[in-house]
């Protein structure tokens, strides 16, 4: 079996040594895309961002991952220092610096900005926001389907850090990620507050059981754009799909098991905690979802 494997794996691109980074309204080479070491993102990951997909010309989904920046940065009451339509500039802009036309992926970071000294107060970030844009060259490639281990890190509560905020900090999902590594799996599945199944640490997580589709209640997840898009798949082409809690029970006997993220579309899982999932290989209904994905992003 392949040694490791993440969701986030591409096909290899030379193109992306030389890409172009948005760094604050200027666009420059990667290796002069540098913030300082005072930045509220590198001191304390005080920051939220967004992950976006280019296909055939066009920003997938555009809409809600606008919602959803404006969403988050108004929930840590951060200025982006920017409206929708300059964010959007920015994005496109970055997008023809590189010439870019199909297969890229954007990583948009918008922090609190530089500090005037180097403690956590927020008030110390008088500079305004730092923004910045990654923009790379970009196929998802998998040479089979994942292997999960669940971890004892949890998604927790609202009142703690909601797990709906796609902020800069992401330790509770690194160390889940970390130990599903050491048991020997490629990522971590994740539970919720009360045992049941939640998501993995970088994507949402559904199951099939007997031509359903289950996926979390979404109340400890985060509010996944793909996730979103699936669930609506399923409600229009009759495909009964159940936002519900489920245990692991549940999952170790689905027919098959799948990831849904902005990068990797629906990524099939082959196995749970050393359990076969299915066949072991991407089931029907996945297919027929990535299926039915690839058609809504050609037509959106
Ligand atoms: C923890 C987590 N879950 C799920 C997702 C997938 O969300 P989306 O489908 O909007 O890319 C992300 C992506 O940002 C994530 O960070």
């Amino acid at each position: 079996m392949t040694e490791h494997v993440t969701t986030h794996q591409a096909e290899e691109d030379a193109r992306n040594e030389d890409i172009l980074i948005y760094l604050n309204g200027r666009i420059v080479p990667k290796a002069q895309a540098v913030v300082s070491v005072y930045d509220s993102g590198f001191m304390l990951r005080d920051g939220v961002w967004e992950g976006l997909r280019l296909y055939d010309g066009k920003w997938s989904f555009l809409d809600d991952h606008m919602d959803r920046l404006f969403e988050a940065a108004k929930a840590i009451d951060l200025d982006i220092g920017m409206d929708r339509n300059g964010v959007i500039s920015a994005l496109l802009e970055t997008q023809k610096a590189n010439g870019m036309t199909t297969d890229a992926h954007a990583r948009m970071m918008v922090t609190r900005g530089v500090k005037s000294r180097p403690f956590q107060h927020p008030s110390l970030s008088r500079q305004g926001p730092t923004f910045t844009i990654i923009m790379e060259h970009s196929r998802p490639k998998i040479p089979r389907p994942i292997r999960l281990a669940t971890v004892p890190h949890m998604r927790g509560l609202p009142m703690t850090q909601d797990p709906k905020l796609n902020s800069h900090s992401k330790l509770n999902c690194i160390l889940a990620c970390i130990a599903a590594e050491k048991a020997g799996a490629d990522e971590a599945l994740m539970l919720d507050v009360h045992g049941f199944v939640n998501t993995t640490n970088a994507c949402n997580f559904f199951i099939v059981k007997k031509e359903q589709v289950w996926t979390s209640t979404g109340d400890y997840c985060m509010n996944g754009i793909t996730r979103q898009k699936v669930i609506d798949l399923c409600r229009a082409n009759g495909i009964p799909v159940f936002e519900r809690n489920f245990s692991l029970v549940d999952t170790y006997s689905a027919d098959e098991a799948f990831l849904t993220g902005t990068f990797g579309a629906q990524t099939p899982v082959g196995e749970i905690d050393g359990r076969q999932i299915g066949t072991g290989q991407m089931g029907p209904m996945t297919e027929r979802l990535r299926a039915l994905y690839k058609d809504l992003v050609a037509r959106s």
